[in-house]
């Protein structure tokens, strides 16, 4: 039955960069959108969930050109890994586009024009940091030295992951681009500004209206001039809206060289997708956006891209005239055991990777159990996510339907009882999902989830004492058997419902199994009676060790194929979570028993050829003196197989062989660079043989 005045909502979460796989560390940000939208749809809202590949950018500009592939080729491809992960994952966009598209185009064109014709956009010179070689401009996280501070090396853009010391990236010791390893030059160029600082009234207010979470407004305060300052400089700052040619962007009207920064046209994405959707439906696209609208538009972030999102984006789309956001729901990152996702431990765990090894429902219960409506980090806990799971899910909730479902199929040719036999305790589980909802409004899935759990402990109670397995042998006790058989069933139908918006396809096949239409809080004013179920079949299996094993291991990127990875890869910041992807063994200190462990020798690289279907893998067979090792090496952007063939060189040769898409990897050459054409493989002073250790 659908509402009165039913909600007309519009929701987003963060765009994913183009260049990356999904993680789960995204992941959190999509399950939990995705399980408030779904709620809201079964509230019988009219709420439209709209996401987007964030396709600009130098990073992106760069992997295409290191990959010999255009940035639309790039983009496209990563789209298609994108949407079948969120397919698998069960996250149902009603859009899914890019921000490489034309009403993207459109849309940040018009809102720029708008905001420079109301006086808001400035220009002035600035000097920035210039590749020579590469002939570009590099954004400060491709400009890579020692730090000014504790003299730790190779770190890159503007802090010390060594000491965590900040500093301008002309502080830098011997800085070089991260790009072709040439040492930067200063030079000018125009930028064009963003006029922030006109918005500092307007965004002042706009920040203490209830549209942040009280833990970010208070942090927003931070930025803006204390009252009574009028000292030049407090504040809020211009901001940089344009980059020089060479960038994939979106050229700014009237410019033959000036890009939209990718921050500028990202969030205009989010428009841009729901336009797109708007086009080929019958949604009205002005209903949502303009300045008097009264639908409701929410983007849930993660906490790192606060900035953007509560104060530039509502000063732009205040200054070009649309209406600002209901409200930003941040949250915050994810850690897995306790600490930052690593890939050298196996917990940078891709999308993908976990769906090999596990079902994709655990993990959305396991982050809604875990999710509140606070921006503080959530921890997945593989040892804690097995048992919950296993605990909750198979033990309680399908417990229930396992336990009661075999006697109404077989006894009762699956037919429930005429009449519910416990109307009271029924309808103590139909009142609690007033409270339920109410959590999942505010995003209180967890205390929703806790709330359910212990409505599932009441009905097993209820089964306990009702002991049908009991009953069933005695005379005289079919009518009993059936009517606890058939509450059960339906406080299990009841609990389904209010997991639904965390576990929909679970539902899906619990609506079959009920065979009594869909699952919704309205549905369950009227308890199933009389009517006739489908066979039972199990709905989720137990979470053993060894699966978590598995994927843990599964996700142990070691540094074999790829030597050391290119910095432009490693330091691309991932949407949801500040998770550095730099390997970090390399930083760590080791004890000398730790170094005595590696197996380092001299080789000859007997074979090398390229590896059809990887862009950046050689194959080498590698003599150690007689042994033949087979390794898959990351270094086709700087050597071509020819360069190769009957050199020595260095590899560790006792690390475990590893299992890669293209055959058994059984070590690793030992390479130096930033990545790229950059990359020098090391080659033992002359003398030395094939199969020497390495002292
Ligand atoms: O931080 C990120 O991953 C960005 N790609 C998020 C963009 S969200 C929006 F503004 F487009
Ligand atoms: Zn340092």
């Amino acid at each position: 039955m659908p509402r009165e005045n039913p909600r007309n909502i519009l929701v987003t979460s963060a765009l994913p960069y183009a260049n990356g796989s999904i993680h789960i560390g995204h992941l959190v940000e999509y399950i939990q959108t995705d399980i408030w939208v779904r709620f809201q749809k079964l509230q019988g809202n009219s709420c439209f969930y709209v996401c987007a590949d964030d396709a600009h950018g130098t990073p992106i500009m760069l992997r295409a050109q290191n990959e010999g592939i255009t940035p639309e080729e790039l983009i496209a491809e990563v789209a298609k890994e994108h949407k079948a992960d969120f397919n698998d994952f069960f996250i149902d966009f009603d859009n899914y586009h890019s921000t490489h598209s034309e009403e993207n185009r459109e849309l940040a064109t018009e809102i720029y024009t708008r905001l420079r014709d109301r006086g808001y956009i400035t220009t002035r010179t600035i000097e920035q940091a210039y590749d020579p070689e590469k002939e570009m401009f590099l954004p400060d996280r491709f400009i890579k030295g020692s730090c000014p501070k504790c003299g730790a090396e190779d770190q890159y853009g503007d802090n010390c992951e060594a000491c965590g010391a900040t500093y301008s990236t002309t502080e830098l010791k011997n800085a070089v681009s991260a790009v072709s390893g040439a040492k930067p030059v200063n030079r000018e160029s125009e930028h064009y500004f963003f006029k922030l600082p006109e918005f500092e009234e307007m965004l002042k207010q706009w920040t203490h209206e209830g549209h942040l979470q009280e833990e970010v407004a208070s942090k927003l305060n931070e930025w803006f001039a204390p009252e009574g300052t009028d000292e030049d400089g407090a504040g809020l700052q211009e901001w940089d809206i344009s980059r020089d040619a060479p960038y994939f962007g979106f050229r700014i009207p009237d410019t033959e060289d000036k890009y939209f920064y990718v921050w500028l046209d990202a969030p205009i994405g989010y428009m841009a997708s729901f336009k797109n959707l708007c086009d080929k439906s019958e949604i009205d696209f002005d209903t949502f956006w303009s300045s008097d609208s009264d639908a409701e538009l929410y983007h849930f972030i993660g906490k790192d891209i606060i900035y953007f999102h509560a104060l530039f984006w509502p000063a732009m789309l205040h200054g070009a005239g649309f209406r600002t956001p209901t409200a930003i729901n941040a949250h915050g990152f994810l850690t897995v055991n306790g600490e930052k996702m690593s890939k050298s431990r196996g917990t940078f765990i891709k999308a993908r990777t976990w769906l090999d090894h596990l079902n994709p429902e655990a993990l959305r219960y396991y982050f809604a159990a875990k999710l509140g409506h606070g921006i503080e980090d959530l921890d997945l806990n593989l040892d804690d996510f097995r048992a919950r799971v296993n605990s909750d899910l198979v033990g309680k909730v399908v417990n229930i339907a396992s336990r009661c479902a075999g006697f109404i199929s077989k006894r009762f040719d699956g037919q429930l009882s005429a009449e519910c036999s416990e109307k009271e305790l029924y309808q103590d589980f139909v009142a609690q999902g007033e409270s339920i909802a109410q959590h999942y409004e505010e995003r209180d899935f967890g205390r929703a989830i806790r709330e359910i759990m212990a409505l599932a402990d009441r009905a097993n109670r209820y089964i306990d004492e009702k002991k049908p397995w009991v009953l069933a042998k005695e005379d005289n006790k079919e009518q009993e058997v059936q009517d606890a058989c058939s509450v059960g069933l339906n406080l299990f139908r009841a609990l389904m419902t209010y997991l639904k918006p965390v576990l929909p396809q679970m539902a899906q096949e619990v609506e079959s199994f009920l065979n009594a239409g869909e699952l919704s809080w309205d549905a369950l004013q009227q308890p199933l009676e009389g009517s006739t179920i489908n066979k039972f079949k199990p709905l989720i299996r137990r979470v053993e060790e060894k699966d978590t094993d598995a994927l843990v291991e599964d996700s142990k990127e070691s540094l074999q194929a790829v030597t050391i990875t290119p910095a432009i890869e490693t330091k691309q910041k991932s949407s949801s979570n500040t998770i550095s992807e730099a390997i970090e063994p390399i930083a760590e200190e080791i004890q000398f028993d730790d170094f005595a462990k590696l197996d380092l020798r001299v080789a000859r690289i007997e074979k090398a050829a390229p590896v059809e279907g990887a862009d950046r893998l050689l194959q080498l067979t590698l003599d150690l003196g007689g042994e033949k090792k087979n390794v898959f090496a990351g270094i086709k952007s700087a050597y071509s197989a020819e360069d190769l063939r009957g050199k020595l060189t260095v590899m560790v040769a006792n690390l475990a062989p590893r299992k890669m898409r293209f055959g058994l990897s059984e070590g690793m050459v030992l390479a130096a660079g930033p990545g790229g054409e950059d990359l020098f493989i090391l080659h033992p002073d002359k003398g030395a043989k094939p199969g020497m250790r390495i002292k």
